[in-house]
Formats: structure tokens, C-alpha cells, sequence
């Protein structure tokens, strides 16, 4: 711990669980008050009181990153409660392997693609969006976009994940020109184990055969932790990454180094 968020107000979408729990807590142990926010109201809440048991601040906001009047409601009670915000973290996202399968560009359902859509990239902008007065009149404001390999090659069965996380790096981009100097970044990590992925693995037909063949394909031969993900979301919205803004920056154990999977 060396307090790099010290005095930071963070708000992180998607922290009930996953990666977003993780990036919640370390934020904490870096000196931040967090806003904790999902659509798991009990999980969201057992992130709090991880946190607390940390000694820090943190509070529970209930939002659906779909809905543009819940996202203006989370900025709104992240700044009645801590004064303002320095750090926006968008990471709630949904995958159409993991909700039903498999889904080829020529099959997928209007309702799926469009789910992905407005969680992974309309959510995003939403809440950068809602977001941005505030990160303004922050002394050290940063946005971290979680993408994904998928930003960078097409996966099979997965048009509408592969569209979206792609979208996120050019998302990235224009709001780290556009808000500057609001700096935002994007990282992309390969299978990092969280629900997500065990889902998404479930929807395989030898999930274990798959889950062997991604780490067959990391030159680092493990998946990743959400707490490998949780220390670079933290680096990136800190001090120490002052003059990196628009970056992409790969987490991956090497994986597109070398081959795509
Ligand atoms: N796990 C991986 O292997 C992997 C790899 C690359 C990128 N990612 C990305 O990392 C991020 C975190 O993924 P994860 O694996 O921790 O996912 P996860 O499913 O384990 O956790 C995601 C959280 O987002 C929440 N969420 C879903 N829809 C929401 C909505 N509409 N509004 C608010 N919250 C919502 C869920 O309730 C959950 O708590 C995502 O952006 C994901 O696309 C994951």
C-alpha cells in the first residue's frame, strides 16, 4: 500500500463482483473513498463492508449502467457524499457467450446485441458523460475503461463483445482529447477468473478443455487474477501515470505477444 489514492473519491460501475470488486477494494487500501455501484444490491453491499473492514469509505449505489436517470443518480450521490469525484472506473460489462452461448454474427438476436450495447459501450459513455463536471473540477481527474483482448481480435461466437470492447478503445481515445486534462486510458485482459469467465466457460462445450487452452496460449502460464487487473486500474488512475492519457495498455500474460487467443 503506498496511499496513491489518497484523498480520491473513486466510482466504480460493476463492483459487486469480479474485477470490480477487486479494483474497489485495492482502491481502498490505496487511501480512497469508493463508490461502490452494480445491479447486485446484496453483493454491491458485501463490497462496503469489505472495505470498511479495511478501515475506509466506502457506499453502495444501486445502478443499471442501461439507464441514463440511475447514472446521473450515482454521480449525484458520489458527490453528496464525498465532496466530488476524482476517478471514474467503467467496468460493468456483460458477454453474450456467457449469457447464452456461442452466438455467430449471423445468428445473434436483436435483444442480445443490443444488451451488450447498451451495458459495454452506451453505459461507458453514459457514465463518462455523467461523470465529466465533476472529474473536471478534480485536481487529478483520470477515467479507466476496462476493454478486453476483444478489443484487438475477433473471438468466435461473440460479434456484439467484440464490437463493443473494440468501440471502447476509440471511446477512450476521444474522451482523453476531448476532456483533457481528464486523462482516460483503456487496459485489455485476456481470461481473468471472475464469474464472467466461468460463465463464459460453462457455455463451452469442455469448459475445462478451454480453460486449458487459454493458458496454453499465455506465455505467463496462468489466467489472470482480478487483483493482476485491480494494481494496474490503480496505477492508471494515480499520480505515477500523470503523463499517460488515450493509452491502450495490454494485461494479457502475453497472450496477443505472440498469438490471438
Ligand atoms: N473476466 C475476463 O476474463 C475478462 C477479460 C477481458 C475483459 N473483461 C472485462 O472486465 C470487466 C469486468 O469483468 P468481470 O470478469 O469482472 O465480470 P463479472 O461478470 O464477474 O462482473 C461484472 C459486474 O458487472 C455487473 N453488471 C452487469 N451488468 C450491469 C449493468 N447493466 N449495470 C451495472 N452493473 C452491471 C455485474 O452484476 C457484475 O457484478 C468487464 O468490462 C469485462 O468485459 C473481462
Amino acid at each position: 500500500m503506498t496511499d496513491a489514492l489518497a484523498g480520491r473519491t473513486c466510482v466504480v460501475t460493476g463492483a459487486a463482483d469480479g474485477m470490480g470488486r477487486a479494483t474497489a477494494l485495492e482502491m481502498a487500501r490505496e487511501g480512497a473513498a469508493v463508490v461502490v455501484s452494480d445491479v447486485q444490491d446484496e453483493l454491491g453491499a458485501e463490497t462496503v463492508s469489505l472495505i470498511a473492514e479495511l478501515g475506509e469509505n466506502a457506499v453502495y449505489v444501486p445502478c443499471d449502467v442501461r439507464d441514463e436517470s440511475q447514472i446521473k443518480v450515482l454521480m449525484q450521490t458520489a458527490v453528496a457524499q464525498f465532496g466530488g469525484i476524482d476517478v471514474l472506473h467503467n467496468n460493468a460489462a456483460v458477454h453474450e457467450v456467457a449469457i447464452a452461448g456461442p452466438q455467430p454474427v449471423d445468428k445473434i438476436s436483436n435483444e442480445l446485441w443490443n444488451l451488450v450495447y447498451e451495458t459495454n459501450l452506451r453505459g461507458y459513455w453514459w457514465c463518462t458523460k455523467h461523470a465529466a463536471p465533476h472529474l473536471k473540477r478534480s485536481p487529478a481527474p483520470a477515467i479507466v475503461n476496462a476493454a478486453s483482448t476483444a478489443s484487438l481480435v475477433g473471438y468466435p461466437g461473440s460479434p456484439a463483445y467484440n464490437a463493443m470492447k473494440g468501440a471502447v478503445l476509440q471511446l477512450t481515445r476521444s474522451t482523453a482529447v476531448d476532456l483533457a486534462p481528464v486523462r482516460c486510458n483503456c487496459y485489455c485482459p485476456a481470461g481473468v477468473e471472475t464469474p464472467l469467465l466461468e460463465s463464459f466457460l460453462e457455455g463451452a462445450p469442455d469448459p475445462e478443455a478451454v480453460r486449458q487452452e487459454l493458458i496454453d496460449n499465455y506465455l505467463v502460464k496462468r489466467l489472470g487474477t482480478p487483483e493482476d487487473i485491480a494494481k494496474l486500474v490503480c496505477f492508471l488512475a494515480s499520480d505515477a501515470a500523470s503523463w499517460i492519457t488515450g493509452a491502450v495498455i495490454s494485461v494479457d500474460g502475453g497472450a496477443l505477444a505472440w498469438r490471438a487467443l
